[in-house]
């Protein structure tokens, strides 16, 4: 059997993770997490404090950045390393979504994450998901979803999934957050968040989580019979 990549792409709080999570369970893939990496940069910069608008400093830093990820057998869950220390809970913090559009519009932040993402991927057999991986960084990978969904609903879903964290943030604080992203990761220069025009739109703004993994592993069998 012929290993595919599957991208997903969208906007935030659409399910994309969760969804391309379960994907890649189902069908033995490895999944990449790219938004995470755009987080484990954007806790470094803040960490060694790095000044966004210096490239000589980010270029520097992106040299000491090393990204990896770690399934763990004990928890059943991926963690996201950066330096070797897994910062999994850290980069999910509203402090870091509130910088990370800023950070991942940063070309040589672009350029580095694109790079490394094409390397994890070389030998296919994954599922990723981000902003840019049916324009950019696999454009010929075999499925693409591009999924979307109400701002409401996505800022609900944020919303119980930061509470589960133990984070308690007001739903319009969310709104404002998503709003603010989506608004510059559409707009940026470099690999701006649009749908591939070969990719197949998912809105999932009715729809659970199981229903989202059977449409994309459907997909998915479809285009491993036309291989
Ligand atoms: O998927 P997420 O919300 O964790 O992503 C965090 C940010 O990273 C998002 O606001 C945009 C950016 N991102 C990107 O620019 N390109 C990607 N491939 C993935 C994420």
């Amino acid at each position: 059997m012929p290993k595919i990549v599957i991208a997903i792409d969208g906007y935030s709080s659409c399910g994309k993770s969760t969804t391309a999570k379960a994907v890649a369970a189902r069908m033995s893939y490895g999944y990449i997490d790219t938004g995470a990496m755009y987080r484990a940069v954007s806790l470094y910069f803040i960490q060694e404090r790095v000044s966004l608008s210096n490239s000589r400093e980010v270029t520097a830093a992106l040299e000491k950045i090393h990204i990896t990820f770690n399934h763990n057998n004990r928890t059943g869950k991926n963690e996201t390393c950066l330096n070797s220390l897994n910062v999994e809970d850290e980069i999910r913090k509203m402090y870091i979504s509130n910088i990370v559009s800023e950070v991942s519009a940063i070309p040589e932040v672009r350029w580095a994450m694109v790079a490394q993402q094409q390397k994890m991927g070389r030998r296919r057999g994954v599922v990723m998901d981000g902003r840019d991986i049916g324009t950019k960084v696999f454009p010929d990978a075999e499925v693409k979803v591009f999924m979307t969904a109400d701002t409401y609903t996505r800022a609900r879903r944020r919303q119980q999934e930061l509470l589960a964290k133990g984070e308690l943030i007001n739903l319009d604080d969310i709104i404002q957050n998503l709003e603010k992203r989506d608004l510059i990761d559409t707009t940026r220069i470099e690999s701006p968040l649009r749908q591939a025009d070969d990719a197949i739109l998912l809105d999932t703004s009715h729809m659970t989580i199981e229903e989202q993994v059977d449409w994309v592993i459907e997909l998915a069998d479809r285009r491993l019979a036309e291989l």
